[in-house]
């Protein structure tokens, strides 16, 4: 039996193979070319098609992820603010924080890049398979409290079944509602006791946590597990937003 390249195209899609059906007329060539045995050629195709569907799956984890940006740890002038913690940041880039269960609390002055690292870690373990939940504390609590109970339900699943879960920016806007306040406890209390991590990245001491919680017991209990198993990496330093702004003050400043 033997089938044209189009007839073998249609029934590799037909299978669902499309990563091998995209790239058969090249590798079918390529075998012709090197004068490759059927071994050969078809390893070559299974790898195409396995390829394909990891980074299927990595789209797909960054989709699920809800992250807003892509960025790396290698944007980072370290020499801007030398007293951020680099050595830390790589370590946390390592992952191993996550596969031991622990947390990571990253806690410092504005615009020193805290939000910049956690969501580097984050898209990192994003392309090493993990499934990440990554949230704007405020924005995402804020949604929460006027979901629909249905919808809570399934954002609290999402957010517990992560294996990462970001919280950043956490108490940006200081006071939290009632609700946000129990949702950060439950997803404090529940990844704690599976050892599932959280990397919270915030500008406000931990000292204050209780008065923007409005309880000082719920700050405790939250930041006792939170603690518990934990880095904590403090950013020092000036803000990189404010160079940004000089910097484009002084583009648009009419030359003398
Ligand atoms: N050292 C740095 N080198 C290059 N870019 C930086 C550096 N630090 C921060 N940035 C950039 O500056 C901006 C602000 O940083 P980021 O949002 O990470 O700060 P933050 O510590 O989270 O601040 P905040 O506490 O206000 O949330 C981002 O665009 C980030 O990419
Ligand atoms: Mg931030």
């Amino acid at each position: 039996m033997s089938m044209s390249i189009a007839e073998l195209e249609r029934t590799l899609a037909q299978l669902r193979l499309s990563g091998a059906r995209d790239t058969l007329q090249t590798r079918l060539e390529q075998a012709q070319a090197s004068q490759m045995t059927a071994q050969e050629l078809l390893a070559l195709l299974l790898q195409d098609e396995l390829d394909r569907r990891q980074s299927r799956l990595i789209d797909k984890r960054y989709k699920d992820s809800h992250l807003d940006e892509k960025v790396t740890l290698a944007e980072i002038d370290w020499s801007f603010n030398p007293k951020v913690p680099r050595a830390a940041c790589f370590e946390l880039q390592t992952l191993k924080f996550v596969s031991e269960g622990a947390n990571a609390l990253l806690i410092g002055k504005p615009g020193t890049g805290k939000s910049h690292v956690a969501k580097a870690v984050a898209y990192h373990a994003v392309q090493q398979g993990l499934k990440v939940a990554y949230l704007e504390a405020d924005t995402d609590f804020g949604r929460y409290a006027l979901a629909e109970p249905r919808e809570r339900e399934l954002m609290l699943q999402r957010l517990l079944a992560a294996d990462l879960l970001v919280l950043d920016d956490l108490f940006l806007a200081k006071r939290v509602s009632e609700v946000a306040a129990e949702l950060l406890q439950t997803l404090v209390h529940q990844r704690h006791r599976r050892r599932a991590s959280v990397l919270v990245t915030s500008n406000r001491v931990i000292r204050d946590w209780g008065t923007y919680l409005g309880d000082m017991t719920m700050a405790s209990t939250i930041l006792d597990r939170l603690m518990h198993r934990s880095r904590l990496l403090e950013f020092e330093g000036k803000s990189y937003r404010l160079k940004e702004a000089a910097q484009r003050l002084a583009i648009k400043a009419p030359a003398d």
